[in-house]
């Protein structure tokens, strides 16, 4: 097959037309085929029920086996090893609608109960997405001396560090296949205020689309680009600002100009609120994929399936946590349903919303309907332990690790010494160091709830009936 057939510009047309009928409708995204996806995985519910359970019990006792030890030198971490998740093939199909209805404007539900008791049979009879941007939309703005003052800055040092360095990554990789002067495009998809801004002017991109569901972030996104541009800095991206709900309008409808190619979509922290139903998540495949040119990337950060539920099921009850973050199971850790399996998530001063679990191996399998193809799924401390060689220096800039033992003037943020365990003993156990970076055991119980994951978008080939076909790399 040559270039011209897979192109995947004519790729995306093709797309909209064969699952979208009426453009320029806010309720599209819902109106996709599930058919397809929903007969293929019918069949593997059973297996999908029974290998979720070895999975879990596996990450359960590999985890048990693992060191917590982080203490090392030079302000390196020792996070516990634990192997690369494996996806497994299997998944099964749900069927849960959601009110069409809601867009960023939408946004005074607070109050909406949020009664749902969950069966495994995946019913959802609410729509959260209201709430998700009504919290979004009130979290409140704080100024750098502030942020400075929280109990968890490392945590969300570290977690900016992560965010940094995939988005370099991937930012490096699209940049082998170009040339010089060659334009570099990007959705940033949920981008909230606009965290990961000036990663886009660092990475030398020329355009960034913006899009998020709560339009007071995306508001407050804006200032900050203006802000940015302001600034004697050579030259800053063009960019538009996306108020929409990714998980029910097609973004592409959108843009400015509909007929963009990305070279890179990124969704950090984001992606598992569309697992409230597989309508909302196909949505969000969709627009991850259908502008992105053949071998671009989608890259992003999720909570990890595997490890909340491995929490769980060592819970007594329905909720995890420590004096940072905590959680509340909604569901029956033995009944979990692939799509509207929620939890409600609490992080110190950050997030206090509803969320869904991913099943990873549902995640991927859904991504490759979009022609996605996964090619990276790692826990963050996997990750981290991959890119700590290279990142270093931006380890010790960003303040991503701790001082251990406190310089007198700055006092460590855990509990002192419980939190530091790993590190007093890390200094017993080696001579030669008298400081070390290190996270309190708090944060990094929070932090190993992450994975990293990267997407291919696949070359497409139309076939004879006009579905796409979708050839991996
Ligand atoms: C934890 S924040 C992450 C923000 C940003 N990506 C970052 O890393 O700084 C999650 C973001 O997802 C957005 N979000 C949640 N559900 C969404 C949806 N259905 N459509 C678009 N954005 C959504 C929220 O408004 C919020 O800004």
């Amino acid at each position: 097959m040559s270039a011209e057939v897979v192109d995947s510009e004519a790729g995306v047309d093709r797309v909209g037309d064969e699952r979208q009928s009426s453009p320029g409708a806010e309720k599209q995204c819902q109106q996709q085929q599930t058919s397809v996806v929903e007969e293929q995985l019918a069949d593997d519910a059973a297996a999908a029920t029974s290998a979720a359970e070895e999975k879990q019990s596996d990450s359960s006792s590999s985890q048990q086996a693992t060191s917590r030890k982080r203490a090392h030198e030079d302000s390196e971490p020792v996070p516990k090893k634990v192997a690369r998740t494996e996806l497994d093939d299997t998944s099964k199909d749900s069927n849960v609608p959601s009110d069409l209805s809601t867009t960023s404007k939408n946004r005074d539900n607070v109050n909406a109960t949020d009664s749902n008791q969950h069966s495994g049979q995946s019913t959802v009879p609410a729509d959260h997405t209201n709430i998700v941007a009504s919290h979004y939309n009130q979290l409140e703005e704080k100024g750098l001396s502030q942020r400075n003052q929280s109990r968890i800055i490392h945590m969300r040092n570290f977690n900016n560090w992560l965010k940094s360095t995939l988005i370099k990554e991937y930012i490096d990789k699209t940049k082998q296949k170009k040339s010089l002067n060659d334009p570099l495009k990007v959705l940033d998809m949920c981008c909230g205020k606009g965290g990961d801004l000036y990663k886009w002017r660092d990475g030398y991109v020329t355009h960034v689309i913006f899009a998020d569901i709560a339009a007071v972030s995306v508001e407050q996104c804006q200032a900050r680009y203006r802000d940015l541009g302001n600034r004697r800095y050579p030259p800053l991206y063009t960019a538009e600002f996306l108020a929409y709900d990714c998980t029910k309008v097609r973004l592409r409808e959108k843009y400015k100009d509909v007929t963009v190619q990305l070279d890179l979509v990124s969704c950090q922290f984001a992606f598992h609120y569309s697992f409230e139903s597989l309508q909302q998540a196909e949505c969000m495949f969709k627009n991850a994929s259908e502008s992105l040119k053949a071998g671009g990337y989608f890259i992003g950060t999720i909570p990890n399936a595997y490890e909340l539920m491995s929490r769980y099921h060592k819970a007594d009850g329905k909720k995890i946590g420590n004096e940072i973050y905590s959680i509340e199971f909604q569901f029956d850790k033995n009944d979990v349903p692939l799509f509207g399996a929620k939890y409600h998530f609490h992080l110190e001063g950050v997030v206090d919303c509803p969320e869904f679990l991913v099943y990873p191996p549902m995640f991927e399998k859904l991504a490759w309907k979009y022609g996605l193809e996964l090619v990276m799924f790692e826990k963050f401390e996997d990750y981290y332990e991959r890119q700590k060689n290279d990142g270093k220096t931006r380890l010790g800039k960003m303040q991503a690790l701790e001082t251990y033992p406190p310089s007198q003037d700055v006092p460590l943020r855990g509990k002192v010494p419980e939190d530091y365990q790993h590190a007093i003993e890390y200094m017993q156990s080696s001579t030669g160091h008298r400081k070390i970076g290190t996270l309190s055991q708090a944060e990094w119980d929070a932090i190993t709830l992450y994975s990293v994951f990267a997407f291919q978008k696949a070359k497409t080939h139309w076939n004879a009936e006009g579905k796409p076909e979708y050839i991996k790399t």
